[in-house]
């Protein structure tokens, strides 16, 4: 979900809007803004994407200087008008917006309402508004009060008193009518950022919503809560201290928050991976030692050789494309510096971690760096290793696109993916760089370890290089082609791809972009194991996209396509073009340059990308805010 909220001197819901359209890629279930205005609260929410919002607060006349707004990813309760935030009191004096999941809300409801509070939604966050006000009513100097901060502000004390009464994630934002100075914000397990304007301020559940108004930002960390007045910003701890914090500049580009021609963020976005292939190599390796200047290692992540010391296994932890990521680091792990490797999802570790090891080094991957699944596992693993014998500890990396996310807060050793914000829902820019980032820990770690001669090392890194141009041919040669294709497709109710060795998780991903977008069912597969089972499922309308690189299982590869094409499915290969057989076997052809097998998988999804993202078009969907999908998911 995606928050945003304002005080200052300029009218309220504008801003709140355009901040929530910068924020719609978290969210967009049903949105809503409330705004203090003249002792009241107005809240105006609608079901559906922001223009039904915008429709029905066009021609609204609203001076308002203080509000806050919200754009939905459904948990609690269906995407309905009265589900939708901000939610209030009974008697409307207090509006709340809210990202995350509250875990005890029942018994907070049923209390409320033994109380004679009335409930008017299905959410968890209603009961947030209904406990501030009860408290505000109550508020009587007992020892659970905290005077000083109550004589500073009832409203900050109220929600401070809340909040510790609130179990699960959150990050909150609220109003009263009766406080009309004052946006209070807090954080716990959910994002929250602060923005530092001239006479007015603005907090976000992500940074694009306000840095076209300012770029000095606070990111809030766990358990704080803060008061934007016009005057100033002053944060506590949920137990009332005061802290002294300080915004830092960020160096985001408003620009890239926009489609620069572009028909869709996801196209443009392809369109990028060049340019980002070119940032990563230039950020991971050292361009001396390609030079032949061997005196200071190949690759130059920040990260202590001590990490790497004796160790016996790396746990990769993620969810969606960049468990997909973490798979073909698994490959480049094991087969470069041979260290065994599990890749984990995220979710399903927290409550299953593997057997306690020592020497282990855990790898978290998130592009957004605000997924909770994997924050909480990689968490959780900490705890539970602090304190064992320190071969024990826990080695944490963290590989992702936002330094400044909590990913980044939590990791003390970070691999970010410079691929510059992604927009489009479906991820593509950023799965190429968190790649980039595993060849380069891989290369990292076999050179360290003598796993790989220097030799083999330079031929890696000089197939890396070639890539950005790669890209860009294959682009530029096949974007038109493939759209065309995509026309073929738009009817079929079933895709199958497959692939082995290290293209297996590009044919997962391949699947995954398909389904994501087009609605269009999609499983992916390891080429071998499509005997066992999903070759029940072929006939000549379920197409089969293989995966055919040259390298150790390309004529295995083929074996597998041949046994679906005796099945009549068509069959669609992307192979280089001078491989064996592959005229005989593919109906259709998508060409990819011939690289090192290691390397394909940088080159062999993009064509995949283009077929999703042209099939969809071409549908007429929503490309760029897939229905039920949000980009980040800050709950569990
Ligand atoms: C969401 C997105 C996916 C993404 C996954 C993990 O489900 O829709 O595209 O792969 O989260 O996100 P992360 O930010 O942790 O990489």
């Amino acid at each position: 979900c995606g928050i945003v909220g304002y005080i200052g001197t300029q009218t309220a819901s504008e801003i709140l809007l355009s901040g929530l359209e910068k924020l719609e890629y978290r969210g967009y279930d049903s949105a809503g803004v409330a705004t203090v205005h003249d002792g009241q609260l107005q809240c105006v929410r609608a079901k559906g994407k922001l223009h039904h919002l915008r429709d029905k607060l066009e021609g609204l006349e609203n001076p308002a200087q203080l509000g806050i707004g919200h754009t939905r990813w459904a948990t609690h309760g269906k995407p309905e008008e009265h589900n939708a935030h901000p939610h209030m009191d009974n008697h409307q004096r207090v509006a709340v917006v809210q990202n995350g999941i509250i875990e005890n809300y029942r018994e907070l409801r049923a209390e409320l309402q033994e109380r004679g509070h009335q409930f008017r939604s299905d959410t968890d966050t209603e009961t947030i508004p209904h406990t501030i006000a009860e408290i505000l009513t109550q508020l009587d100097g007992s020892d659970r009060t905290n005077a000083a901060l109550q004589a500073t502000s009832p409203l900050l004390e109220a929600v401070r008193q809340a909040v510790n009464r609130l179990e699960g994630a959150f990050a909150i934002a609220v109003i009263s009518a009766d406080h009309p100075d004052e946006l209070i914000v807090a954080r716990q397990q959910a994002p929250l950022v602060i923005g530092f304007g001239q006479g007015e301020f603005f907090c976000a559940s992500d940074t694009p919503a306000i840095v076209s108004h300012t770029r000095a930002v606070l990111a809030l960390e766990n358990g704080e809560i803060a008061r934007l007045t016009p005057l100033g910003v002053e944060i506590y701890n949920f137990a009332g201290d005061r802290l002294r914090k300080s915004p830092r500049l960020l160096n985001l580009n408003p620009l890239l928050v926009e489609k620069q021609g572009f028909r869709h963020f996801m196209l443009k976005e392809i369109y990028e991976q060049p340019g980002v292939i070119r940032t990563c190599l230039e950020a991971y390796f050292n361009n001396d030692w390609q030079a032949g200047d061997h005196e200071q290692p190949p690759v130059t992540l920040d990260i202590p050789p001590e990490l790497y010391a004796d160790l016996e296994q790396i746990e990769i932890l993620a969810c969606g494309t960049s468990w997909h990521a973490g798979l073909v680091g698994k490959y480049l792990l094991e087969q470069l510096a041979g260290i065994p490797t599990n890749v984990q999802y995220a979710s399903e570790f927290r409550y299953a971690p593997s057997p306690l090891r020592p020497n282990v080094m855990m790898v978290g991957i998130s592009q957004s760096g605000e997924t909770a699944d994997t924050l909480a596992a990689l968490a959780t693993e900490q705890q539970r290793r602090n304190g064992l014998d320190p071969a024990y500890h826990a080695r944490l990396v963290g590989i992702t696109n936002r330094p400044e996310s909590s990913l980044g807060h939590l990791v003390p050793h970070l691999i970010d993916t410079h691929a510059g914000i992604e927009i489009g829902v479906a991820a593509t820019k950023t799965f190429l760089a968190q790649l980039m980032a595993f060849y380069a820990l891989a290369l990292d770690l076999g050179y360290r370890r003598k796993a790989l001669t220097e030799a083999r090392i330079e031929e890696i890194i000089a197939g890396l290089r070639q890539l950005p141009a790669q890209i860009e041919m294959l682009l530029s040669s096949q974007d038109g082609a493939i759209e065309e294709l995509a026309h073929e497709f738009v009817e079929t109710q079933d895709f199958i791809f497959i692939g082995r060795g290290i293209n297996f998780p590009i044919a997962l991903e391949g699947a995954l972009k398909l389904k994501e977008i087009s609605y269009i069912h999609a499983e992916g597969y390891p080429a071998g194991e499509m005997k066992h089972g999903p070759i029940a499922l072929l006939d000549s309308k379920v197409p089969v996209v293989a995966i055919a690189m040259p390298g150790t299982v390309y004529e295995k590869v083929i074996s597998n396509a041949q046994e679906a094409k005796a099945r009549d499915s068509r069959i669609v290969g992307v192979t280089s073009l001078n491989g064996k057989h592959a005229t005989d076997v593919f109906d259709t052809l998508l060409p990819v340059p011939v690289v090192d097998e290691l390397i394909s998988p940088i080159l062999s999804v993009i064509p995949l990308q283009l077929l999703a993202y042209h099939i969809a078009a071409r549908r007429g969907l929503d490309v760029d805010q897939p229905r039920n999908l949000a980009k980040s998911v800050t709950v569990e």
